[in-house]
């Protein structure tokens, strides 16, 4: 039975991402998997990393947050939770509003909390040969700014450029990551033709999300370099392809 992981980062239940999330879950279970759901501020996820989380580090020693992560080998009740849905999960899909040009803060928190060093990820075990090799992600995003503004040259910026973060994350844990699901000019300005038009749109999106479950293992990946892209500094090969300005020849 395939298990997959949703993790919402949206204060409201109401909003069109937790509507978004629940067609998700309810995609899942009609096909008659497994889901987990972490909603974030439902769960009152403490996004911050600190010393506290640790209480069995010497009260005056420096706070290392990968050496306190690598060494808790019993990691802190939230995130030992959060640690089995991530390692049960056959799939993840994020479901989050797009809040200045970034996911929310619950959600890097839980990225920074969850993803812990000497269990998620080593040294020797990230990028190809990350520990969720094999497994898939997907990313289903908000902005409220529109498609034309969120373009390669729009002045919000690049869409793919914000998102880029939290999919090299994911692929730096191993996993593929499925192009993202994006839906734009979502906010409740809208009014008369632009309201109905909107509303049409996203219905549209929750009704296409049981397709994108079916389709899941075969959805276009986001193209991301592979290691032997790199020369022994870390540096991208003159012959190897640039898929992302974060990653580029020149300067
Ligand atoms: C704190 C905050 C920051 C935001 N920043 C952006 C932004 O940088 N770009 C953008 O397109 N929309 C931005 N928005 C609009 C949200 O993306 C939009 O309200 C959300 O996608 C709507 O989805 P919802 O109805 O599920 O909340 C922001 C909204 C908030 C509350």
């Amino acid at each position: 039975m395939t298990t997959t992981l949703v993790v919402l980062a949206h204060p409201e239940g109401r909003s069109f991402n937790g509507s978004w999330a629940n067609a998700t879950v309810k995609a899942c279970r009609a096909a008659g998997d497994r889901v987990l759901v972490s909603d974030l501020t439902a769960m009152g996820f403490d996004a911050v990393e600190r010393a506290a989380h640790y209480p069995s580090l010497p009260p005056a020693a420096r706070f290392d947050p990968l050496k306190a992560q690598e060494a808790a080998h019993v990691p802190p009740a939230d995130i030992a939770a959060e640690i089995i849905r991530l390692e049960q999960a056959d799939r993840v899909i994020f479901h989050f509003p797009i809040w200045w040009f970034s996911p929310p803060a619950v959600l890097k928190g839980w990225l920074d909390r969850v993803l812990q060093h000497g269990r998620i990820h080593t040294v020797d075990e990230r990028f190809d040969r990350g520990k969720f090799k094999g497994k898939r992600a997907l990313i289903c995003a908000t902005a409220g700014a529109s498609q034309a503004e969120c373009a390669h040259n729009g002045k919000e910026g690049d869409i793919r450029m914000q998102l880029w973060p939290l999919a090299q994350t994911l692929r730096y844990l191993g996993f593929d990551v499925i192009e993202p699901r994006v839906a734009f000019g979502v906010h409740g300005y809208h009014e008369g033709d632009d309201k109905s038009a909107l509303e049409a749109r996203l219905a549209r999106t929750l009704s296409d999300q049981a397709a994108v479950l079916r389709d899941f293992d075969t959805l276009p990946l986001w193209p991301f370099n592979t290691d032997a892209d790199f020369d022994a500094n870390g540096q991208l090969k003159p012959d190897a392809p640039s898929h992302s300005p974060f990653i580029r020849h020149t300067p």
